[in-house]
């Protein structure tokens, strides 16, 4: 059997054509996602019903023959099962009840109480293992410690992540402890995907670039050390993609501190740069501006072959530098895509 395109890139092999998929390729800018998440009722429930997260999964590959299908889930549901409510509001994005004092994180559930709540994504994961075509791999995924707790802490996203860092100055020993349970429940909980079929896993860091100094090492580098070694103990050889995103100068060294077989790069660092100073220690993954998305035209045509030059020296998988937005018109997405393989 051939072995598909997106995991031979993440083995280190250089292709004349990348492989490619796109950050939140299922959302609401596809009218067949809207139409799935009306019928679900709303957008947890979507996340819990695997046959309809297993549908939105396969809608945008059906629509472009992306060679990764990321399950259909969110970061937010590993809070949810170590005992925070979650909820959604509507044009303003998630809420969950905020963690203020260290009895707060003393409440939490154990790491392995996780798969109560969790085990309809593993269903999902299931389902997509049997359905997806021979050559798309499934991508599994979970948000970073960091990321997580951020929104833990909040009880929303927040533009500085100032209430995660000052909980993090006052309560030192609770936040270490807090990175801890969700550190565990994040091995868990990509295990689990693994257990279930995921061929492949991603650790979202999308606030690493709030962290500095030591704290980046600490609280980003770190924990993806942490579950990358994890992961590849209880699963030989799974590849692992780590985004700690707008990490900027420290994108430098990213893969031999984690062994991660991926670092993904946001759309702040210049392609050339990357080239020369991150894909020098392995395969990267990115990184064209979502914004493309929305305008389409000559610009994203110059990008897509700017980006594909840049990294045609060394392992590259083709991916925006963050999530496609709402406001982004299919076919542009369409025209990323013949592009790239043209
Ligand atoms: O297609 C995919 O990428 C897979 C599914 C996926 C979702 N969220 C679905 C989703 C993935 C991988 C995520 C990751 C995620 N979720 C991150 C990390 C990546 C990033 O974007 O930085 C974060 C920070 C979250 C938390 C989250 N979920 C926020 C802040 C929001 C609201 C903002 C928004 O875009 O609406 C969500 C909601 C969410 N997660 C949607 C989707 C498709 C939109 C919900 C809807 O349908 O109304």
């Amino acid at each position: 059997m051939m072995t598909k395109k997106l995991l031979r890139a993440l083995g280190g092999e250089v292709m004349d054509v990348p492989p490619a998929w796109m950050m939140r390729q299922a959302g609401r800018y596809l009218p067949e996602y809207r139409e799935t998440r009306a019928k679900a009722g709303d957008f947890l429930s979507l996340c819990y019903n695997p046959e309809l997260a297993a549908e939105v999964t396969l809608q945008p590959i059906r629509r472009f023959g992306f060679d990764g299908a990321i399950l259909f889930a969110d970061i937010l549901l590993v809070p949810q099962a170590l005992g925070a409510d979650l909820w959604f509001v509507t044009g303003e994005g998630p809420r969950l009840s905020p963690i203020e004092t260290p009895e707060g994180v003393a409440a939490l559930k154990p790491a392995d109480a996780v798969h109560d709540t969790l085990s309809p994504i593993y269903e999902t994961v299931r389902i997509l293992s049997r359905e997806l075509p021979d050559d798309v791999a499934l991508i599994g995924f979970a948000g970073a410690p960091w990321t997580v707790a951020t929104y833990m802490i909040a009880g929303r996203g927040t533009p500085d992540q100032g209430p995660a860092h000052a909980f993090k100055e006052a309560h030192r020993p609770a936040f270490d402890a807090l990175m801890e349970r969700i550190t565990e429940a994040t091995i868990e909980y990509l295990s689990a995907q693994v257990d279930a079929g995921a061929e492949v896993v991603k650790i979202f860091d999308s606030w690493a670039g709030s962290l500095k100094g030591d704290d980046f090492l600490r609280y980003s580098q770190e924990p993806a050390a942490r579950i990358t070694a994890a992961l590849k103990e209880r699963h030989s050889g799974i590849p692992v993609i780590a985004f700690p995103r707008e990490a900027g100068e420290r994108y430098v060294g990213f893969h031999n501190a984690t062994g991660a077989d991926c670092v993904a790069l946001d759309n702040s660092v210049d392609p050339e740069w990357a080239a020369a100073n991150v894909q020098v220690s392995g395969c990267v993954q990115g990184n064209l501006a979502p914004g493309h998305m929305v305008t389409g035209g000559q610009a994203l045509v110059d990008e897509v072959r700017r980006i594909r030059d840049a990294f045609s020296g060394g392992p590259h998988v083709f991916n925006l530098g963050h999530g496609i937005t709402p406001d982004a018109d299919p076919d542009n997405v369409t025209l990323m895509l013949e592009t790239l393989r043209g």
